[in-house]
């Protein structure tokens, strides 16, 4: 038997890939399955930005690319980071990777060591806690409050800060609670961050999934506050533009650790894929129309599927801010049972609920989150009601 390495150990497996894997096998054997557990939107990548592939194929862009990526798309990164997030970035401060996941992994790997912890607040991304266990560090999980839209208590925060520390990840709009937190509090995170030396690692993955108000990047908060935070910013092509089989993301921050993440992306995998570059470039600088129209219809299936949640005996779902997930307390039915079987935690209800209603979900405990279920909304109108009232249909069952 082959010997793994030890890393292979520490790792968990991206169970939301898990789920999303168990949906398509249970969909291939003919199961009529509602999947709440996608964490992509339903529509596909806009016409334009189709067409844009297709004539970059045509003219020949099938080649190995800079790095770092194109200059015409670390430009159009530019273009896109003035207009919509009012940020003058140069192109030698953006790294183009295949997913912004890449881009939140190269940073890890540049910015932490072994002997080095990494703030993460809870519910967090799944993906957090590995990208820092993969770089040798420790990560340092942190407790918020549902009650306080999951913002940070700093006085809790305060008692998990040693000198170990060397960085913080935080993710407004959140995955998996769609929470967008307030400038106030992103300020006072900068501010701390910036008086222990710590870089942030800043995943603005759905900014432009906001559904009130408006979403201020965290560099824009530092530079318009003067607070000076070393801060990575990674984003996605993935949610905005329906793009998550293309595989493009990039980071933007000091130039000097955007080159380090560079150097190791080149050793991994040389450069993102040509083809989705190109079609990034019309993605980021031509029509955002479609854009307007998938946010807008998220808005409505938010609406949705929150009063649909909270018309559920016992659940309480607060109205997420952005993203596109609803993530409702069913800590009510942890504790009971179903056909004898002990409701344990949300990984036997998740269990049940699929077993049953053939309804996807993903459990809250998965996230750091226990009682939560997480609920992705990207689906058709009919299709929520029907799986809302097949979750309903076994929580009747429940004793
Ligand atoms: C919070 C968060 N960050 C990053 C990503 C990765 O996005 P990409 O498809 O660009 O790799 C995801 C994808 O689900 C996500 O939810």
């Amino acid at each position: 038997m082959t010997e793994f390495a030890e890393r292979v150990q520490r790792v968990k497996p991206s169970f939301t890939l898990e789920m999303t894997s168990r949906a398509a096998e249970l969909r291939a054997q003919g199961v009529d399955v509602i999947n709440f557990s996608a964490g992509q939107p339903d529509f596909n990548t806009p016409e334009n930005i189709r067409e844009a592939a297709k004539t970059a194929m045509d003219n020949g862009e099938t080649k190995y690319t800079a790095g770092s990526g194109t200059i015409e798309l670390r430009q159009a990164v530019c273009t896109k980071l003035k207009r919509e997030n009012q940020l003058e970035v140069s192109p030698e401060r953006v790294l183009i990777s295949n997913g912004e996941k890449q881009s939140l992994y190269l940073a890890c790997q540049t910015l932490f060591q072994s002997g080095d912890e990494v703030l993460i607040f809870k519910p967090y991304w799944v993906s957090f806690p590995e990208f820092v266990t993969l770089s040798d560090a420790t990560p340092i999980l942190i407790d918020t409050d549902s009650k306080n839209n999951f913002e940070p208590d700093f006085e809790n925060l305060k008692s998990k800060i040693t000198d170990k520390v060397k960085g913080i990840i935080i993710n407004s709009p959140s995955n998996p609670t769609g929470s967008v937190w307030s400038d106030e509090i992103i300020i006072n995170l900068l501010g701390l961050a910036k008086e222990n030396s710590w870089t942030v690692i800043s995943d603005e993955c759905y900014e432009r999934l906001v559904f009130e108000g408006e979403f201020t990047s965290a560099q824009k908060l530092s530079d318009d506050h003067h607070i000076g935070a070393n801060i990575i910013t990674c984003m996605s092509m993935s949610k905005t533009y329906a793009m998550t089989g293309w595989r493009i993301g990039y980071a933007f921050g000091e130039k000097s650790i955007i080159k380090a993440m560079g150097k190791i992306q080149g050793q991994a995998t040389s450069c993102a894929n040509a083809i989705g570059q190109a079609a990034s470039v019309e993605a980021l600088i031509g029509d955002q129309s479609t854009v307007e129209m998938m946010i807008g219809k998220f808005r409505e299936r938010r609406d949705l599927m929150v009063s649909l949640l909270n018309e559920l005996p016992g659940i309480t779902c607060d109205t997420p801010g952005g993203a596109f997930y609803a993530f409702p307390d069913f800590s009510a039915y942890i504790g009971k049972s179903f056909r004898g079987e002990k409701i344990d935690d949300s990984f036997v209800l998740s269990d049940v609920i699929l077993n049953e209603a053939k309804v996807v979900t993903v459990p809250g405990d998965g996230f750091g989150a226990p009682g939560h279920i997480r609920f992705s909304y990207p689906l058709a109108k009919n299709v929520i009601r029907e799986g809302i009232l097949r979750v309903k249909k076994v929580l009747e069952q429940l004793n």
